[in-house]
């Protein structure tokens, strides 16, 4: 019986793709490249953890929710362990540990692969990479504001516009506030949870079921759907949304208090970032979590945060459905061509010469009819095809052009430039 993947599990090939069930790892590096390319542009610096972790990191305060879905076990040293369902727990335990070193704000991005036992759905696997930008140590809204401008550039890199993208922005604090304000029927930090939790999942649940859960903690569905309805904007928000305005950004944002969030630990504004169509499901989701590092460094570090992370599933969805994916061929700049197998001990030398000087050079590793070599170069797209006439000379042809030269062995590469 033949091995298959995991469900789930991605299996990433080079195009022209075999089969609809594969990923493009082309379209996977392209948008990595995008990625870091905008962060840094942003002043962001590249991090990285381990994909395995102790058990405690993510039950700590991420939530029941992503607990749920966890792929944890008991390793040979009797360590309970995890996969990382996210980013955010390591970020905040790698810079409790070495914040002193760091100048504030600290401005860190990653691309970590992440693991969640997760019903499959559309969107939704149990493995995806996630571009996390996080800023540490800075309270003002300033702060939010430059991550949501680099939000909204990272997804106009793609060739996103208004037209495709809206961050829909929203505040813990005012749900906190509407929360405390409400008739609660618990004070403690588990019922506010839970109303949390039922927000998060409003559009998604069935309105008796909303109306149970809201009226069980001592609020009815009426009352948060005028709060929703209201969407009048914090002082916070406020002072968000002027600065993006003064970027020419404002609007890529609108204010909705559907946004919740489902992770435990954020505290103040948060934000998710969808298809203006409403197609698919969150592209991105973030928020400020100040209480964070303090809670992982056991009270020892205190540093106010804030950050988002966008998958790459979803991302790939839109842009494939926007016809925004560039077309990934296979290409080579030269082909060396090796008609005369005496020259080959020569022509590898030329190969490597080419290789040296930074061009992607490929040639036949066994004998080969020459004019099937030069159907290799053809497929390949190259640009030139270089061929040995002796020990000393080398025709180069342009395949555009079709000129041809000959130049001396190690007059080559100042030909091809
Ligand atoms: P999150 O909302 O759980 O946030 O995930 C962020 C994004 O990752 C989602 O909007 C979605 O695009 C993608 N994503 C999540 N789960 C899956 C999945 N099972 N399959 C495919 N894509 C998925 C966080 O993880 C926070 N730690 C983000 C953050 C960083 N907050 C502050 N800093």
């Amino acid at each position: 019986m033949a091995l298959e993947r995991l469900p789930g599990f991605r299996d990433f090939y080079p195009e022209p793709l075999p089969h609809t069930d594969v990923w493009s790892a082309d379209a996977r590096q392209f948008i990595f490249a995008q990625w870091r390319t905008v962060a840094r542009r942003y002043g962001f610096r590249e991090y990285d953890g381990p994909p395995l972790e102790p058990l405690e990191l993510f039950t700590t305060k991420s939530g029941d929710e992503i607990v749920g879905q966890l792929y944890n076990f008991t390793d040979k040293g009797e360590r309970k362990v995890s996969l990382r369902p996210e980013m955010t727990p390591t970020l905040a335990r790698m810079v409790a540990a070495h914040e002193r070193n760091y100048k504030k704000p600290i401005k860190w991005f990653a691309i970590p692969q992440l693991f969640r036992y997760e019903r499959q759905q559309k969107g939704r696997l149990r493995e995806h990479f996630q571009f996390n930008a996080d800023l540490i140590g800075e309270t003002d809204p300033a702060a939010d504001a430059e991550l949501i401008a680099l939000l909204i550039d990272t997804l106009r890199s793609f060739g996103l516009t208004e037209q495709d993208f809206v961050i829909r922005l929203s505040s813990r604090n005012a749900w906190q506030d509407f929360y405390k304000n409400g008739k609660r029927k618990s004070e403690s930090e588990t019922a506010e949870y839970e109303f949390f939790q039922a927000i998060d999942k409003l559009v998604r649940t069935p309105k008796e079921e909303s109306e149970k859960k809201l009226s069980a903690l001592g609020f009815s569905l009426a009352e948060v759907n005028q709060f929703i309805e209201s969407g009048k904007p914090t002082a916070e928000l406020e002072s968000i949304l002027q600065n993006l305005a003064a970027r020419g950004l404002r609007n890529f944002v609108k204010i909705d208090y559907h946004v919740i969030r489902g992770l435990a630990y954020y505290t103040g504004v948060v934000f998710e970032a969808f298809d203006a169509k409403g197609e698919f499901r969150a592209i991105a989701g973030g928020g400020r979590y100040d209480n964070l590092v303090k809670l992982i460094s056991g009270g020892k570090v205190n540093l106010p945060a804030l950050g988002f992370g966008m998958g790459d599933v979803v991302l790939l969805e839109l842009l494939k459905s926007r016809g925004l994916l560039p077309k990934f061929d296979v290409h080579a700049d030269v082909f060396v061509l090796i008609e005369d197998e005496n020259l080959r001990a020569d022509s590898l030398k030329l190969v490597q010469d080419l290789r040296a000087a930074g061009y992607t050079v490929e040639y036949s590793l066994t004998p080969a009819k020459s004019d099937k070599q030069f159907k290799r170069a053809q497929e390949l797209n190259v640009g030139f095809t270089a061929k040995l006439d002796s020990d000393a000379y080398v025709r180069i042809r342009n395949m555009k052009t079709r000129a041809e030269v000959v130049a001396g062995f190690s007059d080559v590469v100042n030909h091809l430039k």
